[in-house]
């Protein structure tokens, strides 16, 4: 692949306490528009290693770069600056806000980057729309189901068009119907050319959505294989009927 590292981490590693290191000298590079899933036990480093990248954690030792930018040495304020222009986060028990709407939850992260509530909410009805949650937009998150507030989350995630999608266990909480339901959603959007990474111990949900699997083991990388007949190779059967949603920005601020 010819593209661009977004993710560059060289010889990283963070330590707690005393003990083993959580990560152990990780060195990785994922390019634009891959979709890779972190694999690993639990306590083997994935969300450590997702942390390190958003910048909500500083490393040991080692560098973590992110679309250029040198996320180990951002300060608080440059680093929840990074999250908002180019980090999208989805979590296992989605992190909506209860007493927003659900409109109101995915314009969060536009107005926090400054665009005018006008613009916000035209794009968070659109992803809305495009996420087949539209008729949602007024209600609150308790009163959804698990698929439905992750795909919330997602559209949150995706509002400023963000150069690095992060899912920790994205289904983890979700019945198989809704998980698939997501499944296919992440598949899209990599076919849309979204750069997603994947924490997940669940090898299936790795190997069907992701082309390329990392495993990690005691903070380590055991192993970075492409995945054979994952699904998200095709660029023809796509979306068909859905807007795009990863459409780049155009001079958006
Ligand atoms: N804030 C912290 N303080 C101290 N130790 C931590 C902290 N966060 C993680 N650890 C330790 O680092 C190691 C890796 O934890 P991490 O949360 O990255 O694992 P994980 O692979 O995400 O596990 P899980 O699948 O259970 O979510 C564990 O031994 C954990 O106890
Ligand atoms: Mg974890």
């Amino acid at each position: 692949m010819t593209n661009a590292p977004v993710i560059d981490l060289v010889d990283t590693t963070k330590r707690y306490d005393d003990g083993p290191p959580a990560l152990a000298g990780v060195t990785l590079s994922v390019a634009s528009g891959e979709c890779v899933a972190i694999l690993g036990h639990s306590g083997s480093g994935k969300s450590t290693l997702l942390n390190l990248i958003a910048g909500l954690d500083r490393p040991s030792s080692g560098t973590v770069t992110v679309n250029g930018t040198r996320v180990d040495r951002l300060g608080e304020a440059g680093s929840a600056k990074y999250r908002r222009a180019s980090i999208g986060m989805i979590f296992q028990f989605f992190n909506l806000l209860d007493d927003l709407t659900v409109l109101d939850n995915v314009m969060v992260p536009a107005q926090l980057a400054g665009m005018g509530k006008g613009e916000a909410r035209r794009r968070a009805v659109e992803l809305l729309g495009s996420l087949g949650i539209e008729r949602h937009a007024r209600a609150y998150p308790q009163r959804l189901s698990g698929g439905q507030r992750q795909r919330v989350a997602v559209a949150r995630a995706l509002m400023n068009k963000p150069a690095l999608l992060l899912a920790d266990e994205p289904t983890g909480a979700l019945d198989s119907n809704s998980a698939e339901g997501v499944r296919r959603l992440l598949l899209d959007l990599n076919g849309e050319g979204q750069t997603i990474l994947l924490v997940t111990h669940d090898v299936q949900l790795a190997a069907s959505t992701a082309h390329r699997t990392i495993e990690l083991v005691d903070g380590a990388v055991e192993r970075d294989v492409v995945n054979s007949g994952s699904g998200s190779s095709g660029s023809g059967a796509g979306p068909a009927a859905r807007t795009p949603l990863t459409r780049p920005a155009g001079a958006a601020g």
